[in-house]
């Protein structure tokens, strides 16, 4: 069986308990939580900043992937990495010097990570993969949760899988927005072997039961 994470989305979560929402999908096992900072420019939307990360750590001791669409993400890093992010990814788009700006990171202690828009050509990431812990597939627009996924993402998984298996075969490899119950083994199949999922975890309130079904439809599809 194949050794896969999934990362609830906390964009999805009701935030008047997310203490509960938070307990609910650690109660149906889920493995890491993501948490999306967007700062109206590089997204048309805001979302949150360190304080909300720093709440979620006292909520749990599972690994925060933090993923900063942001301009110039450098300029947060430290603050993020201080209130306790295990990873953080920064979009190439948003970065002078790519592999400074991954050293600088590290430098934090805390793991790097790299991605790009769905309309970045994938090849914008490749060269980097030996240097990151975790890249991320984007299946959306970045900017909003439940928007439908992009099919053509699955090439871009086989793309930077194949790569990552020459260079970097311990490389997390993530898809983000669209994933549901339905593609999430076709994504894995594809190559990706961490979830993120924002809407089909946290619909209803449900997060434990959520997460226990994609995990049954893993195992017994793949
Ligand atoms: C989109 C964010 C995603 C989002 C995914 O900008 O990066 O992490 O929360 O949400 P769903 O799973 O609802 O598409
Ligand atoms: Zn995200």
């Amino acid at each position: 069986m194949m050794n896969v994470k999934i990362a609830p989305s906390i964009l999805a979560a009701d935030l008047s308990c997310l203490g509960d929402e938070i307990a609910r999908a650690v109660e149906g096992g889920c493995d890491a939580f993501h948490i999306d900072i967007m700062d109206w420019h590089f997204t048309p939307n805001l979302s949150y900043g360190p304080a909300v990360v720093e709440t979620v750590r006292r909520l749990t001791d599972l690994p925060l992937d933090v993923h900063l669409m942001v301009d110039n993400p450098l300029e947060m890093i430290g603050p993020f990495a201080d209130e306790g992010s295990d990873y953080i990814t920064i979009h190439a788009e948003a970065v002078d010097d790519i592999p400074e700006a991954l050293g600088a990171i590290s430098k934090l202690g805390v793991h790097p990570g790299i991605t790009v828009r769905p309309d970045t050509p994938v090849e914008a990431v490749m060269e980097y993969l030996e240097l990151v812990d975790l890249t991320l597939v984007m299946s959306v627009y970045p900017g909003f949760g439940g928007q439908k996924f992009i099919e053509d993402s699955y090439e871009r998984i086989e793309k930077i899988a194949d790569k990552a298996s020459k260079t970097n075969p311990s490389l997390i490899i993530s898809v983000d927005g669209g994933v549901n119950m339905y593609n999430a083994p076709l994504l894995v199949r594809a190559g990706v072997n961490y979830l993120v999922a924002g809407t089909t975890i946290f619909k209803d309130h449900k997060a434990a039961e959520n997460v226990r079904r994609m995990r049954g439809i893993l195992n017994c599809e793949l």
